[in-house]
């Protein structure tokens, strides 16, 4: 007969009380094992969603999701290993861009991702619109490909953290994904399970991102800074701001094309900033001391990330998919920008095709959304705002009556904040 009981365990949080390391563990076995069920561990989660874990509860919480399963042993690569996370904006291509960078400068970037839920899409849905390439590989395969590249981008195996594949499920039908110690339990327990040494964080603030407000992000991002410390893995967080999209381009492929610009030299000035100043932050983490925008303008970023889509594939050079049906949508006036609405932007190319509403859904890679204005910019009427892109004319429709209103004109001057808010060290 066990000492523990999840009836008491569920009381214990319900009423504010703080579970001993012990009872932690058993309750997470226990769930794993199949002997706590759904529904008590609902019932726990939606204590803690208001009653929280304080920072014992949580290192404790979070060792016993990361022992859930096997822990990657990155520790015989040459290069030191430092990754990215982003809590997740609307046409955040981030990664695709900063992982070869990144590796250029000398570094190993893990990158082991999930796809896209809801408004904001995946990493590995935005790789899989390159013919042929491939995002699951196995263990082997990543470090194999990290020691010979020094970049991989793919699928997190079934066995990091495997109780939070279950959690998050649980969670989701719940109404309890917005709880601080769960988010960063679920986020970090996965990276830490990856085995890199050092992990920036980029935690998104605004309208397009789950956190609105800076508040929030910041407690956030702060309990995600002291997981990443207690479990030896060096993490700074950057706040950044998601009120309008990152870049011009909000769809699977159109953000291949937009990331691939950006390594040749081109493509968007914020896209550009934001991925510079989290690469130098990753840089200091591991104490490689190269300027990112040099290995840009040398090309060397450009032919790493060729050589990691190669090694999983894929085909650099072929021709990405574009959906078949367009449609423009105009300014009606004249005006200047005052905001271009992200989460609405994310919502059109959602429904447009490139996102999913359930996990089994496909999705489309040529479906999406170009944002033809920024904000503080001065349009004339019937000056294009957005182009969207779709496979078929149904979902064209959906998309253009859920884009209508995701410009505001006005008369008067903006201030653009600048992407950049705040950098959060301990
Ligand atoms: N992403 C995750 O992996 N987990 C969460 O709980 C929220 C976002």
């Amino acid at each position: 007969m066990s000492a523990h009981s999840a009836v008491d365990i569920i009381a214990t949080k319900r009423d504010g009380a703080a579970l001993s390391d012990e009872a932690i563990e058993w309750v997470l076995d226990s769930y794993v094992a199949g002997d706590v069920a759904d529904e008590q561990m609902s019932a726990l989660l939606m204590a803690i969603f208001f009653r929280g874990l304080n920072p014992r509860e949580l290192n404790r919480w979070t060792d016993v999701m990361i022992a859930s399963g096997e822990v990657l042993d990155l520790s015989r690569l040459s290069r030191p290993t430092v990754d990215k996370h982003s809590t997740g904006g609307v046409g955040d291509k981030i990664s695709l861009i900063l992982a070869p960078l990144v590796a250029a400068c000398g570094a190993a970037v893990p990158q082991l991702s999930g796809r896209g839920l809801g408004h904001t899409g995946g990493t590995l849905d935005k790789l899989e619109s390159i013919p042929g390439w491939r995002a699951h590989l196995s263990n082997d395969e990543a470090i194999e490909q990290l020691e010979s590249i020094g970049a991989v981008i793919c699928a997190a195996g079934e066995g990091l953290a495997p109780v939070d594949r279950k959690l998050y499920a649980l969670r989701d039908v719940t109404g309890t994904v917005e709880s601080i110690p769960l988010i960063s339990s679920s986020i970090m327990s996965k990276k830490i399970a990856e085995g890199t040494h050092a992990l920036v964080l980029d935690v998104k603030v605004g309208r397009g991102a789950f956190i609105k407000s800076l508040e929030r992000a910041r407690e956030l991002a702060r309990t995600m800074v002291e997981l990443g410390h207690a479990h030896g893995v060096a993490t700074v967080a950057q706040l950044t701001a998601m009120d309008q999209p990152l870049g011009r381009a909000v769809g699977n492929a159109l953000e291949v094309q937009e990331s691939v610009d950006v390594l040749r030299g081109d493509g968007p000035e914020d896209v550009r900033e934001l991925t510079l100043s989290l690469a130098r932050t990753m840089l200091e983490l591991v104490g490689i001391d190269v300027d990112p925008a040099t290995r840009i303008d040398d090309g060397s970023a450009y032919d790493l990330y060729r050589r990691m889509i190669a090694a999983q594939g894929g085909d650099p050079d072929a021709e990405l998919a574009r959906g078949s049906h367009h449609h423009v949508v105009t300014a009606a006036h004249d005006g200047i920008v005052q905001s271009v609405d992200a989460l609405g932007v994310g919502v059109a190319a959602w429904r447009l095709g490139a996102g999913r509403a359930r996990k089994e859904d496909p999705v489309s890679a040529g479906a999406g959304v170009m944002c033809l204005v920024r904000e503080g910019d001065f349009v004339v009427t019937h000056q294009p705002l957005f182009e969207l892109f779709a496979d078929d004319a149904e979902h064209l429709e959906r998309g253009r009556a859920s884009i209508e209103n995701a410009v505001t004109l006005g008369d008067h001057a903006t201030e653009v904040a600048p992407i950049l808010l705040e950098r959060v060290t301990h």
